[in-house]
């Protein structure tokens, strides 16, 4: 079986040189067209962490704001769910805005959440209060005793894309 060791190491070897292959930058003029997007770049990658994080945070909201307002039927476990996972989120955006990742095409994120850092972070953490507050009202009591609180969690969405957020 020691002979396997070996060929293990082998292939382990080739495959990182496979990504490192995969990894370098295509040579000048490959392939004739120009990236207008470099999808490689910090700046992008945390546009698309972003992007992803607010798409799931939206269907999270979706849930508990459809059952506080009557169009979702509303179940307890499903209602409570949404909240933690909220809850969880909300402290996930933060990463989504390092300095620098302005700018990128196609984001809707406005240069004032740099320029304006400070009251940039209170906006996350009128987030996370609010949506903190939800699940533990939703935990210990259920859609019945966090219903109430939905607008304050919608609040503070508001609260951060007026300023921050440019129109579709
Ligand atoms: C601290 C600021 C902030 C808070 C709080 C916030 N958002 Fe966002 N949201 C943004 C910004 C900025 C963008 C645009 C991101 C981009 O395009 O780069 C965005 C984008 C979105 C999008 C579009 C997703 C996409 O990229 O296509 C949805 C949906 C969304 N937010 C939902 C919500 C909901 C629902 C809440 C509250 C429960 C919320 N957001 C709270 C800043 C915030």
């Amino acid at each position: 079986m020691s002979v396997m060791v070996p060929a293990l190491r082998g292939s382990l070897l080739l495959v990182s040189l496979g990504l490192m292959v995969a990894c370098s930058p295509a040579p000048e003029g490959a392939g004739g067209a120009t990236a207008a997007v470099d999808e490689e770049s910090p700046a992008y990658q945390a546009y698309e962490y972003r992007h992803s994080l607010m798409t799931l945070v939206g269907n999270r909201f979706g849930i508990v704001r459809g059952m506080a307002q009557g169009q979702v039927p509303v179940d307890n476990a499903r209602f409570t769910k949404a909240a933690l996972d909220l809850a969880t989120l909300s402290t996930m955006a933060r990463e989504g805005f390092p300095e620098g990742s302005g700018g990128v095409p196609g984001s809707r994120a406005l240069a004032d959440i740099w320029n304006n850092a400070a009251d940039f972070e209170n906006k996350l953490q009128d987030f996370e209060a609010a949506a903190s507050a939800l699940a533990d009202l939703a935990e210990s009591g259920g859609f019945a005793a966090a219903q109430s609180s939905v607008d304050a969690l919608a609040q503070s969405c508001g609260g951060c894309h007026r300023p921050y957020r440019a129109e579709e």
